[in-house]
């Protein structure tokens, strides 16, 4: 009866049954692999609430302000493969993509984002692929925050496949700056952007500034 009911709708809609199953099973496989970067961000969210939890019972403070996390888009994650020269597949994600998954971890001081990188790739579960420090070396708008690309295995009920994570770790102030920042990028009606960038630029710094002189109380204090 159901059966019957798709052709009719198929023929209604001019798609022939074949292409639609092709259809069918292409989103099937779409959708199991972003559950398998779901869970991969759930592994890892789960080991920073661990840390976040122990530092809070073991030490006065807790290094871990924020954990934030996303899971790329569909039609960011077809215009990436796209800008990348990549095809737009199924298996070229996994291959190709390092952002699917990304978790965000906010801190206090800069020390702190040192501290949380090197007790999670400490793990001996997880596999650091690439890290790029933008905090020893800034980008040229002034963005500021280290990156990570993990590898964390994950066990599903007949395999363990592991899977790609991009972390950010960044401090409040860094934070605060790229929120901005990247909003003003999106915005398309924004007038003179050359003097924007050059503000923007301006203000990353007095933010790198103030996130030095907060550190430097914090070990005056011995906070950290
Ligand atoms: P993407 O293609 O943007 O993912 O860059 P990438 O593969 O070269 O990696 P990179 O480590 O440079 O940047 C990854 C992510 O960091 C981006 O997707 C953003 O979330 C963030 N990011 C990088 N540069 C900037 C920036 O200039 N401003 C803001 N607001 N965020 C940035
Ligand atoms: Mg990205």
């Amino acid at each position: 009866m159901e059966r019957e009911l798709n052709k009719a709708v198929l023929a209604h809609i001019n798609i022939p049954e074949d292409s639609a199953h092709i259809f069918a099973e292409k989103a099937h496989q779409f959708e199991e692999i972003m559950m398998m970067y779901q869970c991969a961000i759930q592994e890892v969210t789960t080991k920073l609430e661990v840390l976040s939890r122990e530092m809070s019972v073991r030490n006065n403070r807790n290094p871990i302000e924020t954990i934030k996390y996303r899971i790329k888009k569909p039609q960011s994650i077809a215009e990436k493969l796209v800008r990348n020269g990549c095809e737009v597949t199924v298996e070229s994600i996994s291959q190709n993509l390092n952002d699917v998954a990304g978790v965000r971890v906010i801190c206090s001081f800069i020390d702190d984002i040192y501290t949380i990188a090197k007790m999670l790739t400490s793990q001996d579960d997880i596999h650091l692929v690439q890290v790029k420090d933008y905090i020893k070396k800034p980008k040229k708008n002034g963005y500021r925050s280290y990156h990570m690309i993990i590898e964390i295995p994950v066990f599903f009920s007949d395999r363990k496949k592991h899977m790609r994570v991009e972390v950010q770790i960044r401090t409040m102030a860094m934070d605060f700056w790229a929120s901005l920042e990247h909003q003003v990028r999106y915005k398309k009606d924004i007038p003179d952007s050359a003097e924007m960038s050059e503000h923007l630029k301006k203000c990353a710094d007095v933010i790198a500034e103030t996130d030095a002189e907060m550190q430097n109380i914090a070990h005056k204090i011995n906070l950290v």
